[in-house]
This record gives structure tokens, sequence and C-alpha cells, in this order.
């Protein structure tokens, strides 16, 4: 189904060759939803764009194509100040376009005419680290960007890169076999893992000699030991359990787990082949690789940073000591991915403060021949209410299980408050779904590049641009059918917009299949937030002025279509974001 954006910048096209205006090659021809709907629904600045280009007046110009624009059933023009041309959509297409809507199982949202293969890098914790809520964001994103893409209908394939090879594994084997308590392992893994851990970083501080000892488990790790390699793998095998009950309860799933260590036995090749190829070269015993050598200034983008980060600090793939590292591990996955998946994308949903690898990344694998097109979907930091990066009481990083339940025990603290008629359990369900849509929507709605503030109360709140607004929008619009008596076909008979409320509710649900591609422009869900949140706005005044129980005959069958519409747009919406509807509220 065309959107109406669509039938416009395609009747506008139409319309300039009519008018035998040349279009010079690559010129976008664009329409818009107006700023302002007292200039009408859409805008198109064509005329004035390509007056200036073609030398000629842009008000004649925008008369030519108002001339030739086959509007018939569709809108009114006018030609606005120094030559925009304004669009009224009219009530006639609006009752068609609900019409469709309702018949549409995909609601307005075409499929992309060409899918790409993108391979989708997020979560990615460290093992016996703690999983804090720097990984919430990435979790959070990651996955809301996978859902979207695949409605949108690329192939996606989504990837768990977790941090399952490091130094942190000589304290945790040390841990492991001084200090572990295999009940606690078996009830509560990452908890246990996570008290290990930092029970030795705490004795590492104190003494050199268990610095040296743990040193010592990394070493005998690396070399292949039996003892300690059958350690690692239970830590690693305990806490994807205990990962995956996170998961769970986020409801979210990886197609893959290829951790770090997935790519050992690769890395030496790798690092041979790079010091072959000429792009590594040694300094300072290690073999580094210098991204910037490489660069013209004019393209660097790191140009002010030149002398400083980017030319000197070159990414490390083999150290002093012979050993590999992080950005070894992430070289040797791009081939693995372009290999083995031939992904088109690679997007990795990464903390903004590993841009600086990322940059080094992206450049090495370019020059690899790396053709597809490599992305960091960064994101800043969560705050506490004092402005600074969130921290528990203790001055630990808040552990995402915990702010899980934080949110759950507040939002069943709202719902307390509010839902009367509900039995114990329905509460203690509903608050589930409330409290981790809330944490997941205060993700969602800001926008990925800055930091926020967390503030569980605002983020609960039935007021406000929440999760638990739009469920409660979308829980009003089924408590309507609830009500109905009769059975109504749900169809685009008889279907037919006039007031104010009904046309501006149908201009919003047309505009679902126009703003959802978007999203993948910058990859940023927050623009699909703010939809829902007009959406519902929309509702809402449309549910104040329009009565839908009460009126009677093709009035009423309208108001129940776009109750209808409103509903399974709201459902599929959050559903995009990782967050459920409830039924009642
Ligand atoms: N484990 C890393 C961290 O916690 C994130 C890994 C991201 N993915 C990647 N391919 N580098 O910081």
């Amino acid at each position: 189904m065309q959107t109406i954006l669509e039938v416009l910048e395609s009747r506008l096209h139409a319309a300039l060759t009519t008018a035998g205006i040349e279009v010079p090659e690559g010129f976008p021809v664009k329409v818009v939803a107006a700023a302002d709907l007292r200039h009408g629904d859409y805008q198109a600045n064509t005329a004035m764009a390509l007056a200036k280009r073609l030398k000629m007046n842009p008000r004649e110009l925008a008369a030519k194509l108002v001339e030739a624009f086959e509007a018939e059933d569709v809108a009114d023009l006018d030609i606005a100040g120094p030559g925009f041309i304004n669009f009224t959509i009219k009530p006639e297409a609006w009752s068609r376009k609900a019409g469709e809507l309702v018949g549409d199982a995909r609601l307005g949202v075409s499929e992309v005419a060409d899918p790409k293969t993108i391979v989708v890098d997020f979560s990615a914790p460290n093992v016996a680290k703690p999983m804090h809520v720097g990984h919430i964001r990435s979790t959070i994103i990651g996955d809301s960007l996978t859902r979207i893409s695949r409605f949108l209908g690329h192939k996606v394939i989504t990837d768990n890169h977790i941090g399952d090879w490091g130094t942190q594994f000589g304290m945790v084997i040390y841990g492991w076999k001084n200090l572990l308590d295999e009940p606690a392992l078996e009830a509560d893994p990452l908890q246990e893992l996570l008290r290990i851990y930092r029970a030795v970083n705490a004795l590492c501080k104190e003494d050199e000699a268990i610095k040296d000892l743990c040193r010592d488990e990394l070493v005998k790790l690396q070399g292949g030991d039996t003892e300690n390699f059958a350690i690692w793998q239970r830590c690693v095998e305990v806490s994807k359990v205990g990962l995956n009950k996170i998961y769970d309860r986020l409801d979210v799933n990886f197609d893959h787990w290829l951790g770090e260590s997935y790519y050992n036995n690769e890395l030496a090749p790798l690092v041979k082949a790079l010091a072959d190829e000429g792009l590594a070269r040694e300094s300072d015993g290690a073999l580094c690789i210098f991204s910037g050598e490489t660069l013209p200034p004019k393209q660097d983008p790191f140009k002010e940073k030149r002398d400083g980060e980017w030319s000197d600090l070159p990414m490390i793939v083999r150290k002093k000591d012979g050993g590999f590292n992080y950005a070894t591990t992430d070289i040797a996955t791009v081939d693995y991915r372009l290999d083995q998946w031939q992904a088109d994308k690679i997007w990795y949903v990464v903390d903004a403060r590993q841009g600086l690898h990322f940059r080094q990344l992206f450049d090495v694998a370019e020059r690899r021949g790396c053709s597809a097109e490599l992305e960091h979907v960064s994101f800043g930091t969560i705050l506490g209410k004092d402005g600074k990066p969130l921290k528990t009481r203790d001055g630990d990083l808040p552990q995402l299980a915990d702010v899980l339940d934080d949110a759950i025990k507040a939002s069943r603290a709202v719902l307390d408050e509010k839902s009367n008629d509900l039995s114990e359990v329905e509460k203690e369900e509903l608050a589930k779904v409330v409290g981790i849509g809330s944490v997941k929507f205060t993700e969602l709605s800001h926008n990925r590049a800055s930091d926020y503030i967390f503030d569980l109360e605002k983020m609960v709140a039935l007021q406000g641009d929440t999760a638990p607004y739009l469920q409660y929008s979308s829980v009003r619009v089924s408590s309507i059918f609830r009500k109905l008596e009769e059975e109504v076909e749900l169809d685009a008979e008889g279907v037919k917009v006039t007031e104010e409320g009904e046309i501006n509710l149908v201009r919003t649900l047309s505009k679902f299949g126009e703003v959802l591609p978007t999203v993948l422009d910058d990859l940023k869900p927050n623009i699909l937030s703010a939809y829902l949140l007009d959406l519902a706005k929309a509702f809402h005044s449309f549910f104040e002025a329009c009565p839908v129980l009460k009126s009677e005959g093709d009035v009423r069958k309208t108001r129940l279509v776009l109750c209808a519409v409103t509903g399974r747009i709201l459902k599929q919406g959050l559903g995009l974001l990782g967050i459920q509807v409830p039924e009642r509220m």
C-alpha cells in the first residue's frame, strides 16, 4: 500500500513531467509532513529548490506545478510564501485511507524493496563481570532495531558477542579455586561469579602476591591447562544460564552467541596475514595498525585529533607479551560475519566510549576490502538524579536484574492505587508487563546519543510520556470492544470521517507507514516512540470529542474502525519496541 506521502511524491514527479520541467539528475523531489497543520497536511519546497537551480521564479514554478498536479480526489493545493506548495488532504481521501488501513495486516507499512542482510551485535556482556545498566541500553536498543528491521523485511542475524575470554579469568579462576560457594553458584550464577570477582579484585589491591597468583592462573588457561580450561568452560556455561534468565524476562533472543573465545584459533593466522599484507607493523614491541596514516587529512574525521588519539594511538593487534586483544578478535569477527553470513551491514550497539575502537576497526575493515556497511550504534550514559552516572548506594554499578525488580515494584505500587478490580495474580503479572515496559520505553524514548536521567517514579507514571500511558491507551481501546454488544464487520464499507477529531486520528494512523521506515535512517527507535505518543494523544482527543458506543450507523462504524486500527498500531508499535500490551489495567 502506498502511503499518502508516496502518492503525493509520485504525483509531484508526474506534475514536473507534465509541466515540461527538466529535473536535474539526483535532484530530490520530496514531500514532508507539515510541521504546522494550519498550512495543510503536507508540504513541498521543490519549487523553491528547483527554481534556484534552473534560475526561474519560484512562485511561478510553483504555480505551474500546482496547475499540472493531478490532485483529483486526494488533496487541495495552495502556494505559500516564497513558493512552498501545501497539500491539504481531502476528507474523502482520509476516509479511504481508514478503510485501507483496517483491511491491511501490515497497517500501512510496506516491506523494503531491497532487503539487506544485517548483523546486529548487541548486549554482549562480559562473563563473570556484572551485566550492568550500560548493557541495558545496548540490549534494549539492539532488540528494538532488530524487531523493526525484521518487520520492514530485512534479514537480520543477531549475535551476542559476549566477553568470554579475557584477563578477568585470571582472577575468576583463582577465586573459583579458593572462594567458590557451590550452592550459591547453583542458585544465582551471575551473582556468585560477580561476588568472587569482586572479592579477588579487593584481595589483589591489598596483596601483590595474589595478583601474581591470578596472573599465573591466566597464563595456565591461555596455555591450555586442562583444569583451568574446565573451570573457564563452566564459568561460561553458568553465566549463559544466568544471562538467559534476564533475556527471558526481557523477551530478548539471539540467533548466535559467538563470544570472543569463538575466534581464539583465528587470531594467530589473522595477525600474520595483517603483517604480511603490510597493514600492521611493529612498534615498541607490539604489532600495531596505524589508522591515521592512510586517511588524507581532508577526509579524516578525527582531524583535530590527528596528533592525539586517532593517529598516535594505534590499534594493537598483538601485545608486547604476544597476547591478542579485544581489537584483534573484532577484526576476526568481521571476517567471519562477511564470509559466513554475507552481511551487507553490521550494527554494533555499544557505548559511545568505544568510539575510537570502532573507528579503527571500520578503517581496518575498509582497507582490507570490506564493502559491507559497518556502523557503531553508539549511546550515552544513564544518569542518577544527581546528574552523575547511575550508581547503587554502595557506589557499585547497578545490576540489570535489580533495575528490573525495582521497576516492577514501583509499577506495582502505581497499579495498587489504580486497578482495584484486578486479582492479586493479575496485578502481579501486570506489574511485570508495565515495569519492564517502563524500563524499555524510557530507554527507547530518548535519543540514544544523549545521556538520560533514570527516574523510576516518572517512568512508571500513568501520565506523561511513559509506557504505562501507552499501555493504558491500548487497554482503553480493548475495553471499547469488550463493551460492544453487536458484531461489527471491521472493513471499509461505509467508513466516512468528517469531524476534526476523526480526521486528526486517521491522519496520525496513516503516518505509521511513513514514520516507521525512517527509524532506520539514523537507527533511532525514539522516532517510533514519539510517534506512538502522538498517536495516543490523537486517540484521547478523538475519544473525548467523538462518542463511539453512543453513536449509530455509519458514524459508529467509522469510529469503531478508527479505534480498531489505533489498537492494532499501538500493539504493533509497542511490540516493535519489545513492549507488551495488557488486556486490562
Ligand atoms: N563486551 C563488550 C563490553 O562489554 C562489548 C562488545 C561489543 N561488541 C563487539 N563486537 N565489540 O564492553
